[in-house]
């Protein structure tokens, strides 16, 4: 199989950026399949800090090709500012190395006024009328509503400046009506959008491609092609924490779709498991640490949003969702990150199933308002001190860490794929081919 997916099993931030870019070596195309620049991908190379959140992440070798299919909604403002910024740092990124797919939707200014409207009291009425979700605020929700009720703009739109006015008209007049009579908001001026949108279309034509085909075309000649999940399981649209969820599908399948891609094609499944867990953003989360342990992870693992710098809710490692997750993606292995973070706890926890009502679950209730009632049941491991960065075969991690480990292997109810003991491309134990 030329192909292999990582997505994350958790709620995002599972440092996928990293696990995608050491994979990246051995692919030859790299592909993001859903979300948009919600997403925030951190990357360390050679002591420099990059963090991507539309181009994949492939793009810091200059030798590969990357992707933007079909599912992504592309918000065409951050991806030139993306672009513009990874050259001023003398990365490579030409229409040779990026493809945009001429169907992936369209994130215009008032699909993120959208977003962040939605978020607000409404004027004049108090919180209760208003479902805060703490998205990113990047109008991903509005903009995947545009598509499924058919009233979004495509990439191929771009290029198509005569009829930009009118499409933009027809999406303009609902949503200057929700803004002037329901939200309080100053009417979007259509002559801007249009101005934006040929702007937008002179600067990104060249990329602006039949991605499926490129990729159809990529796995015919036998390339090795790596789909870059974003988020998390826990975020799936219709498998996660509804409504406290993103607007795509973030488990494998979504790269069947998003890509254009048969599911039989997709080869290994890579999960993407930190070694406990965090969560931005509103909605239930189970092994939450709100005191002095949650603190100490977060201040170690660096846990503020790349997108929106936003300080990350904490907590213990879930199994009972990494389990969900393997059981919806088909996960192959586990790659476990960010291991190092718990160095210096003199215990370590981790949930095996939860409790309801006197029964024990081995998976997340459907429900978030059951998930609200659940107690983890934990088991508790003793920590280590080691500094495990060095450490590039289990052996030679400390023995504690080893059971640790094997504990997580045992109840995820996968194999080990890799283990991250660090933030650098090198700080990794890898074991297994991952194509
Ligand atoms: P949206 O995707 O901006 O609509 O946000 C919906 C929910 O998903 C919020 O709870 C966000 O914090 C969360 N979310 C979206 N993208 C990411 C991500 O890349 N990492 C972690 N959480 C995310």
């Amino acid at each position: 199989m030329t192909s292999a997916v990582v997505i994350g099993t958790q709620w995002g931030d599972e440092g996928k950026g990293k696990i995608v870019d050491l994979l990246t070596e051995k692919a030859d195309v790299v592909v993001r399949f859903q979300g948009g620049a919600n997403a925030g991908h951190t990357l360390v190379v050679g002591g420099e800090t990059y963090a991507l959140h539309l181009v994949p992440s492939g793009i810091l070798r200059p030798e590969k090709m990357t992707v933007i299919a079909s599912g992504v909604v592309v918000d065409p403002e951050a991806l030139i500012g993306e672009i513009e910024a990874l050259r001023a740092r003398g990365v490579r990124v030409s229409p040779d190395n990026l493809k945009v797919s001429d169907k992936a939707h369209l994130i215009f200014p008032y699909h993120k006024a959208l977003d962040g409207a939605r978020e607000r009291p409404l004027p004049g009425m108090g919180p209760e009328g208003t479902l805060k979700i703490g998205t990113t605020g990047r109008g991903i929700g509005p903009a995947y509503e545009d598509k499924a009720s058919r009233k979004g703009l495509r990439m191929a739109d771009l290029l198509h400046p005569e009829s930009l006015r009118e499409k933009l008209g027809q999406a303009l007049m609902e949503k200057n009506a929700l803004f002037t009579h329901l939200y309080g908001l100053e009417p979007v001026s259509l002559d801007a959008m249009v101005a934006l949108g040929q702007e937008w279309g002179q600067k990104l034509a060249p990329f602006i491609r039949d991605s499926w085909k490129i990729i159809q075309d990529s796995l015919a000649r036998g390339l090795r092609i790596l789909f870059e999940g974003a988020q998390g399981t826990q975020l799936d649209i219709d498998h996660g924490t509804y409504p406290y969820v993103t607007s795509s599908s973030t488990v494998s399948g979504g790269a069947s779709t998003g890509a254009g891609v048969a599911p039989a094609l997709l080869g290994k499944i890579t999960g993407l498991v930190k070694a406990y867990s965090t969560r931005v953003g509103e909605g239930p989360f189970p092994t939450e640490l709100l005191g002095a342990e949650g603190e100490r992870l977060r201040e170690v693992g660096h846990e503020y949003g790349a997108t929106t710098g936003r300080p990350r809710r904490c907590g213990w490692l879930d199994c009972v969702v990494a389990r969900a997750a393997a059981a919806l993606s088909g996960l192959t292995w586990a790659a476990v990150t960010k291991l190092d973070v718990l160095a210096g706890f003199s215990e370590i926890k981790m949930a095996v199933a939860y409790r309801l009502d006197g029964e024990e679950l081995l998976y997340p209730p459907s429900d978030i308002r059951d998930l609200a009632r659940v107690e983890p049941v934990y088991r508790s491991f003793p920590g280590f001190a080691e500094d495990i960065s060095g450490a590039r075969a289990l052996a030679d991690l400390p023995r504690n860490c080893r059971v640790y480990l094997e504990a997580l292997e045992e109840a995820v109810g996968v194999p080990l794929g890799l283990v991250s003991v660090g933030p650098e491309r090198d700080e990794t134990i890898v074991l297994g081919e991952f194509f």
